[in-house]
């Protein structure tokens, strides 16, 4: 059997800094663990707009539509802030995001222990914490119709809809419920089905797709509860699946329970592939970091735990992306910190490189 496929697309600013400490990473996979992919790279943003004139060409598309999963660094910076809205490096990540129809954003709040005073909250809420948000992301209020700002007598409204297809519900509570099987086994959905009739649907729906998951312990939470309970006692949850736009807002806010921009990976995931794989990519929450970028100040974690992910989710691979998350957790305890994640406490900071190496010697005393 061939080894899967991996697309990297390291894209612009910190994301080829950051990349490349993920490349040690799955180097060491292969050496170590007979974990092989067939790593292929390709551009994206504004790299790819300097070489093509567009921030991803037809062949790249394609590649990503057939690779086992797709690891995408960051994309953007001043150099193209000007540049026509159709040629702008996001345009690269919307695109790859719509035609592999990426309709479950992940996004976990893992709080590693060495970090918990990086918080706002108290120590003891955040330590430990590991849940898993999964927003919708190509339906609802962000793409509903009607829409707009029309007049209406002598004054003027604005107009988003809200719209949510049964299929589309069905679909993310699909993938949050395999999530929770492969985790906790606990799944609370949220939505406002005291004042929105697609929140009705959203729970009948949820509910309804749960009979095929008769482990997974379902729970149902209005949103803004939910809110409240995710600063409250955050560990209470595993897995919550919601919708778009309360996706959005619950994301960052449990993101940000758990410190720095440069420790948050994601993955949006769509429908399996024939191998039964589902489509996947995987990136940093953070962007190209202009600030930084070219100084080896960038923290790669973030990227490193996105592929973490991918071998979780796409490879099968749980084992070995607990692995990788201990040695994170082993380098950050032994009090090795990137510029970003450094207090007042005179800590001389580590470059990116070395936290790359750090991670993977600690790899290497784990086996
Ligand atoms: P940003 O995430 O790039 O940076 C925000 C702040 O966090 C900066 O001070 C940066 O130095 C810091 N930071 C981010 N990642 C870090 C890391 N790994 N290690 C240490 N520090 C880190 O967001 P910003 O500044 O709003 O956007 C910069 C560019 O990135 C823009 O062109 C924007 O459009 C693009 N962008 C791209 C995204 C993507 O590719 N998914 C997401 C967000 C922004
Ligand atoms: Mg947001």
């Amino acid at each position: 059997m061939s080894n899967p496929s991996l697309l990297i697309l390291p894209g612009d600013g910190i994301g080829p800094e950051v990349m490349a400490e993920v490349r040690k990473v799955i180097d060491w996979y292969g050496e170590n663990r007979g974990l092989n992919f067939d790593v292929s790279e390709g551009l994206v943003g504004g790299c790819s707009y300097d070489e093509h004139g567009t921030p991803l060409t037809d062949e790249t598309m394609a590649r990503a539509q057939e690779a086992d999963a797709v690891l995408l660094g960051a994309v953007g910076g001043p150099k193209y802030d000007n540049l026509d809205f159709s040629v702008k490096p996001e345009r690269g990540l919307l695109r790859l995001r719509k035609e592999m129809d990426l309709f479950a954003n992940l996004r976990p709040a893992q709080c590693f222990d060495a970090l918990a005073d990086f918080s706002s909250l108290k120590k003891d809420v955040v330590a430990g914490l590991d849940i898993m948000i999964v927003r919708e992301l190509t339906s609802g209020i962000y793409f509903g119709e009607p829409r707009g700002i029309i007049e209406e007598g002598n004054e003027r409204v604005g107009i988003n809809t809200q719209r949510y297809t049964e299929s589309e519900i069905d679909r993310v509570a699909r993938s949050a419920f395999e999530l929770a099987m492969r985790r906790g086994k606990k799944l609370c959905s949220m939505e406002k089905a005291n004042v929105m009739e697609s929140g009705v649907l959203w729970r009948e729906v949820v509910t309804e797709v749960g009979k095929d998951y008769p482990e997974v312990e379902l729970s149902h939470m209005y949103a803004d509860a939910g809110a409240m309970q995710l600063c409250r006692w955050p560990k209470q949850f595993d897995v919550i699946v919601t919708d778009n736009l309360f996706g959005d807002l619950l994301s960052d806010a449990a993101a940000m329970l758990t410190g720095s921009l440069g420790m948050l990976p994601s993955a949006s995931l769509g429908a399996p592939m024939a191998n039964g794989r589902p489509k996947a990519l995987y990136e940093p929450v953070h962007g190209s970091a202009p600030d930084i970028a070219g100084q080896g100040k960038a923290n790669p974690i973030a990227c490193v735990l996105s592929f973490a992910m991918a071998l979780r989710y796409s490879f099968d691979q749980g084992d070995e992306a607990t692995r990788l998350e201990q040695a994170i957790e082993k380098v950050l305890a032994d009090g090795v910190r990137t510029a970003d994640l450094l207090g007042e406490d005179g800590v001389t900071p580590v470059s990116t490189s070395e936290m790359g190496d750090k991670i993977v010697e600690a790899l290497t005393a784990s086996l």
